[in-house]
């Protein structure tokens, strides 16, 4: 058997798969962000480490046997997020996650240092990546800087504990800010703009590939017989893409999580800065994907949801109940900033055109089209760089609702597969790299698409009112912007 392990932002999630890519069982264990600011945002990496005890050790209850017979470990996790460590390995100071938006001062900066950035990292300096975190820390934390050995990010710092080997894979290193990506190897030009050297940096390896054994204690505690290798594994969304069978070029998925994601899986490098879009490397080998992210998908409604204490999903419900087509309120989803298309972290969400008819289920209706213009946003920059999108699956908490999905397949004019009840997400994905991992399988022959359970078409008869409706989303974006500055 083999075990995928997510440690997302909101949990960690053990998964264990047969050698036929069956899901066997799964354990949960939850986290918890912490805001000690408006705009940051952080993690203690100890909570990662006891939350993926917890996991492992429930599935371990579940399905002793199975466990007992784990032959490959495959790593995901949320990207991006900055662990110091020491020379003896102590983590210095709480994590800083993908979505903590406190270094855009820094990104303007690395920019400036280094006017080729750009060109090198096929990407720009967005403050979600891990790179002007560090030049934050430096400036304002000096004494914390001074004791770097090495910076993980989050699924690497449980791998160290894991195997005790600092190696990173190249789909979560893309989003460092340091790795070449176009050529899969560290930049020491990138590096140099933020006073580190390739010694402050863990070994690459592909997401398929092994990176290490798992620890004798470990195999103890679970009762494993025989030390399974642990893959590279990826971040969450090229894992993700893994388990849902998105590696061939033009397929690709839309993940309503916390953040909302358009990944495209792609054949080269197609990096598109001017869009804000991201252009990584794939988990597997020879294979490059690029996502527009946004980050307030599920995040937007359930922010609504506890201002107006409804649960989320009954007002979903209540807007799919009542829906006839576009309202008349429009809702721009920025509240933790943007990244694709604007990379602006000083952008803010609003409301617009209320009414004394607005309500809990109108101004529902309008955060989950905000939220699907935003992915038509992403669609629109994906596109610009000579992307073709053949398919798309849903993924993430938001695709239960088939409104929301439709109101995106209909902005981008595409259908969108839903998979059959399953969990296809980054720890499914893990495990199918920990499969590979362990037995040399080709990738592209494990990481296959699932049943398709139905297919969300967009709707022709409300494409024309979606497009005036995009059209102004578009615009008041920079008219809010602009009044706000
Ligand atoms: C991707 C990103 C998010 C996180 C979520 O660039 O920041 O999707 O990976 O865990």
């Amino acid at each position: 058997t083999y075990l995928g392990l997510d440690i997302g932002t909101s949990g960690v999630k053990a998964m264990l798969i047969d050698g036929e890519g069956n899901a066997l069982g799964e354990a949960n264990a939850p986290l918890t962000v912490s805001r000690p600011k408006a705009g940051f945002s952080e993690q203690d990496p100890a909570h990662w480490w006891d939350a993926v005890l917890k996991a492992v050790d429930a599935l371990k209850d579940k399905h002793p046997q199975e466990v007992s017979r784990i032959r490959g470990i495959g790593l995901s996790g949320q990207m991006h997020g900055a662990t110091l460590l020491d020379k003896d390995d102590k983590v210095i100071r709480p994590a800083i996650l993908w979505n903590d938006v406190r270094s855009a001062q820094e990104c303007r900066e690395m920019e400036a240092e280094l006017p080729s950035l750009r060109q090198i990292a096929g990407n720009i300096a967005m403050p979600g990546f891990t790179a002007p975190k560090i030049l934050w820390v430096k400036k304002h934390e000096p004494d914390n800087y001074a004791r770097i050995a090495k910076v993980l990010l989050p699924k690497d710092y449980v791998r160290l504990l894991l195997t005790g080997k600092y190696v990173s894979d190249m789909s979560d290193a893309s989003g460092t800010l340091w790795l070449d990506v176009e050529y899969r190897g560290w930049s020491d030009d990138l590096l140099a703009v933020t006073g580190l050297t390739t010694e402050n940096m863990p070994t690459l390896v592909e997401g398929s590939e092994g990176s290490g054994q798992l620890l004798g204690d470990l195999c103890k505690r679970w009762g494993i017989t025989e030390a399974p290798v642990v893959a590279g594994g990826g971040g969450d969304n090229a894992a993700s893409a893994c388990g849902i069978g998105a590696v061939e070029p033009g397929t690709g998925f839309v993940s309503l999580g916390t953040s909302g994601v358009l990944f495209v899986s792609n054949d080269k490098f197609r990096p598109n800065t001017e869009g804000a879009v991201h252009a990584f490397c794939h988990a597997i080998p020879d294979t490059w994907h690029q996502m527009g992210v946004f980050l307030s998908a599920t995040d937007s409604l359930n922010w609504f949801s506890k201002l107006v204490g409804q649960d989320a999903s009954r007002i979903s419900q209540a807007v799919a109940a009542d829906f006839s087509g576009p309202g008349d309120e429009m809702f721009l989803p920025y509240l933790s900033g943007e990244r694709t298309p604007h990379n602006n972290a000083a952008a803010r969400g609003s409301f617009v055109g209320l009414s004394h008819l607005s309500d809990a289920r109108t101004m529902g209706q309008a955060v989950m089209e905000g939220v699907a213009f935003a992915v038509r946003d992403c669609q629109r920059v994906l596109t610009d760089a000579g992307t073709k999108i053949d398919t798309l699956m849903a993924v993430g908490g938001g695709s239960k609702s088939d409104l929301w999905l439709e109101m995106i397949a209909t902005n981008l004019g595409m259908a969108i597969d839903v998979p059959e009840d399953g969990d296809f997400g980054g720890a499914f994905g893990a495990a199918r790299l920990g499969l590979i991992a362990a037995t040399g399988a080709d990738p592209k022959s494990v990481c296959t698409r699932p049943k398709i359970e139905k297919t969300i078409q967009p709707r022709a008869d409300l494409k024309s009112a979606y497009d005036q409706n995009y059209a102004r989303y578009r615009a008041l974006y920079s008219g809010i912007e602009e009044a706000r500055a």
